[in-house]
C-alpha cells in the first residue's frame, strides 16, 4: 500500500516523479504529493485525490529541482485529506519525508514530541518520522534517519530529503519494499520495478534493516550500525512495454488478454519438450526431501487464496497429500501445528502482502519448508522463503488480479503433478497426458477470449443488478468465489460465491427474478448435480448464467445465458472458466462507469496487516 518514487540526477525531477507515481498508483490512490529541493529550499506540493489532481495543481505551480521524492497514498492513519497526504515535514519545513508502512508506536512518540514543542499538522503516523529526524539531525542526514529508526516500531519504506543536505536522498526499509534503480548519472527510487523499467533495468533491492544514501555520484548502502554493505546489482529482464497499456482501454483488459502468453511463459522451460518431465530450476528441494512431506498448507490472501483452494483439490487428487488452505492473516496468529514435514506454499502475486509474509515467517519459525509462488522477481517473500517458483506473468498493474491468478493455477497444477510423480501416485503415462492437456491450455484460452463480444453483451443485460450469486461444486467452487470477488472488486455489485450444494442452506432465500446466478457447470464428476442446482434456481425465478463446456447444447435450454469454455481435463477447467468471469466483471464495471483499474478503497499490494 502506498507507492514511493524518487529521482536524483542531472535532469528536472518532477516529470520523473509524476510518471513514476502514475505507475505506482495501483498501490493506493487517495492522495499524492511530491517534494524537491531547489536553491537550498524544499518545494512541496500535495493534495487529496488521484495523481491527475496533483498534476493539475502542479501545472499551475510547478516544482523545480534535480532531486525529489513523491508518494501516492492509501490511507491507514488519518483520512484522505490534503494535510494527511505525503510528503510530511518537520516544524521548520527543512526536510520532507515519504513513507509506506505503519509506525505502530506513533501515538506515544507523538505525545513525547508534542511535549517537546513539536507542532503536528496531520493525523498520520508518518509525521512523527519527520519530527524525529529533525530532532536527531546533527549535520548528517543518514545518522539522523538511523537514529530515528532506533525509536520506531512497525514497518517502513521511507525516503527523506533535507535542505541541510541538499544533494542526498536518504532511504530506509523494514517490511515495505524499496528498490534503487541505477541510470546514467541518475538514480531512481521506487516501491516496485515496473515504475522505473522505462529508465533502467539495473537495480539494487534494499533488504530489511538497510539504509541507503543516494547522491548524483551513486548509491551507498549501510546496515543499522552504519557499516557499509556491498550490494549486488540485479538485471531486470522485463520488457518496458509490459508496464504500459499497449492500446487497451485498461490494464485489466490488457492483462486478461495476456493470459495465453503468460501461461506459455509460465510453462516454458519447466516441461521438457520430448519427455514431458517437469522441472523447476528455482526449486531447491530434492526428490528425497519431497518424499518427506506429509502435509501441505497453502497460505495466501485475496485472489491468491482462491488459487490455493484449487491447489487443495489438485494436491489431494494428484499427490494424495493432506492439504489445507489458510488465510494468511489467520494462519500466522493461530499457533498452527506444522513441522519439518509440512510444506507451506505461500501464493502471492506481489510477494509483498504483509500477512502472507508473516505466514511465511511463522511457518519457517516452526520448522516447516516454505515455497513461494510469486510473480514479482526479487520481492520480499521470494527472498524470504526456502524456495520460490515465479509465475512469469509479467507486471500485473490492474488492481483486480487476472493473469496472476491463471499463472498461479498453472504453477500449482505442475507442482501437484510433480509431487504426484515423485510420490508414485500418478504414472508416467498419466502425467504425460495431463501435461499435454496443460500445453494445450493457452490455445484454448485464446478461443475463450474470442468470445469477448458475446460476454460483453451478456454483461449489458445484467449490469444494473445490485446482488448476485456465484455457485460451483468441486473445483468450480473456488472459481465461483473468484468470479464473485472480481465482480465485487470492479463493479461494486454485491456478489457472493457459494458451494452450489450449500445454496439450499441459506442463499436460496435470496433468489428472485432480480437475482443473477452464475453457475459453474463445466463437464466433470459433479455436472449432473450442478444441473439440479440450475433447476432449483430457475424454479424460484432466478436468472442463470452458466459456464459450460463446448458441445453442451442441452444446458442452453435450462440457463438464460451460457458462456462456453473449450473441453479440457476437469483439473484444468477452473483455469479456463475463470477467464469469462473476468471479462464479465470487466464489462459490467465498464457499463456502470466504474474505475476498472483502480477500484475504490482497494490497493493492489496490501503491505499492512
Ligand atoms: C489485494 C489485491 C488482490 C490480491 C490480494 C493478494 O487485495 O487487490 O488482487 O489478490 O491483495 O495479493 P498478493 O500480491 O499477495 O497476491
Amino acid at each position: 500500500m502506498c507507492g514511493i518514487f524518487g529521482y536524483i540526477g542531472r535532469k528536472e525531477a518532477l516529470p520523473f516523479l509524476i510518471e513514476g507515481l502514475k505507475k505506482l498508483e495501483y498501490r493506493g490512490y487517495d492522495s499524492a504529493g511530491v517534494a524537491t529541493i531547489k536553491g537550498g529550499k524544499i518545494q512541496l506540493s500535495k493534495c487529496v485525490g488521484k495523481i491527475s489532481f496533483l498534476e493539475d495543481k502542479l501545472a499551475q505551480k510547478p516544482l523545480t529541482g534535480k532531486i525529489g521524492i513523491g508518494h501516492t497514498r492509501w490511507a491507514t492513519h488519518g483520512q484522505p485529506s490534503d494535510e494527511n497526504s505525503h510528503p510530511h515535514q518537520d516544524c521548520k519545513s527543512e526536510l520532507a519525508v515519504v513513507h509506506n508502512g505503519i509506525i505502530e508506536n506513533y501515538q506515544e512518540l507523538k505525545i513525547q514530541l508534542s511535549g517537546r514543542g513539536h507542532r503536528f499538522l496531520s493525523s498520520t503516523d508518518t509525521e512523527v518520522l519527520a519530527h524525529l529526524i529533525e530532532e536527531n539531525y546533527q549535520g548528517d542526514l543518514l545518522s539522523a534517519v538511523r537514529k530515528t529508526i532506533e525509536t520506531v516500531r512497525g514497518t517502513y519504506a521511507m525516503a527523506v530529503i533535507s535542505k541541510s543536505d541538499p544533494k542526498k536522498i536518504v532511504v530506509a526499509r523494514s517490511g515495505s519494499p524499496l528498490i534503487i534503480g541505477l541510470g546514467e548519472n541518475e538514480l531512481f527510487l521506487s516501491s516496485d520495478i515496473p515504475a522505473m523499467l522505462k529508465y533502467t533495468s539495473r537495480v539494487i533491492y534494499l533488504e530489511n534493516g538497510e539504509l541507503a544514501v543516494m547522491t548524483p555520484g551513486g548509491v551507498k548502502v549501510f546496515d543499522l550500525k552504519g557499516k557499509e554493505i556491498a550490494k549486488e546489482i540485479d538485471l531486470i529482464s522485463w520488457d518496458p512495454e509490459s508496464a504500459e497499456k499497449g492500446g487497451y482501454a485498461h490494464f485489466m483488459l490488457k492483462e486478461i488478454h495476456e493470459q495465453p502468453n503468460a501461461i506459455r511463459k509460465t510453462i516454458a522451460g519447466r516441461i521438457q519438450p520430448d519427455s514431458h518431465k517437469i522441472h523447476f530450476d528455482e526449486l531447491t528441494m530434492t526428490k528425497e526431501e519431497m518424499r518427506t512431506i506429509n502435509r501441505v498448507v497453502f497460505t495466501a490472501c485475496g485472489t491468491s487464496w482462491h488459487a490455493g483452494l484449487i491447489g487443495e483439490y489438485l494436491f489431494e487428487q494428484f499427490a494424495r497429500l493432506p492439504t489445507e488452505v489458510e488465510y494468511a492473516a489467520e494462519f500466522r496468529y493461530r499457533h498452527p501445528i506444522i513441522d519439518k514435514n509440512t510444506l507451506v506454499i505461500a501464493i502471492t502475486q506481489s510477494g509483498e502482502t504483509a500477512d502472507t509474509l508473516g505466514a511465511v515467517w511463522e511457518a519457517r519459525a516452526q520448522g516447516a519448508k516454505t515455497i513461494a509462488i510469486c510473480n514479482v522477481v526479487g520481492s520480499t517473500i521470494a527472498r524470504e522463503s526456502d524456495g520460490v517458483i515465479y509465475t512469469n506473468a509479467g507486471p500485473e498493474i490492474g488492481v483486480a488480479s487476472t493473469k496472476a491468478f491463471t499463472t498461479q493455477l498453472t504453477v500449482i497444477y505442475l507442482l501437484a503433478l510433480l509431487f504426484g510423480k515423485v510420490r508414485e501416485i500418478i504414472s508416467e503415462s498419466e502425467a504425460t497426458k495431463l501435461i499435454q492437456d496443460l500445453i494445450e491450455i493457452p490455445d484454448k484460452l485464446e478461443k475463450v477470449l474470442l468470445g469477448e463480444e458475446g460476454i460483453a453483451k451478456i454483461a449489458g443485460k445484467f449490469y444494473q443488478a445490485t446482488n448476485s450469486l456465484y455457485l460451483g461444486r468441486g473445483k468450480g467452487f473456488p472459481i465461483a468465489l473468484e468470479g464473485a470477488l472480481k465482480l465485487k472488486e470492479v463493479s461494486y455489485i454485491h456478489a457472493e460465491g457459494y458451494p452450489a450444494a450449500e445454496m439450499k442452506h441459506g442463499p436460496i432465500a435470496l433468489i428472485d427474478k432480480n437475482m443473477p446466478v452464475v453457475i459453474l457447470a463445466f463437464a466433470g464428476r459433479r455436472y449432473e448435480k450442478v444441473l439440479g442446482n440450475i433447476e432449483e434456481v430457475k424454479a424460484r425465478g432466478g436468472q442463470v448464467i452458466a459456464i459450460a463446456t463446448e458441445g453442451d447444447d442441452a444446458i442452453a435450454r435450462q440457463a438464460d445465458e451460457v458462456l462456453y469454455i473449450p473441453n479440457t481435463t476437469e483439473a484444468l477447467s477452473p483455469l479456463l472458466a475463470a477467464v469469462p468471469l473476468q471479462i464479465f466483471a470487466y464489462y459490467i464495471a465498464l457499463k456502470r462507469g466504474c474505475h476498472v483499474d483502480q477500484p475504490r478503497n482497494l490497493a493492489k499490494s496490501v503491505t499492512v496487516e
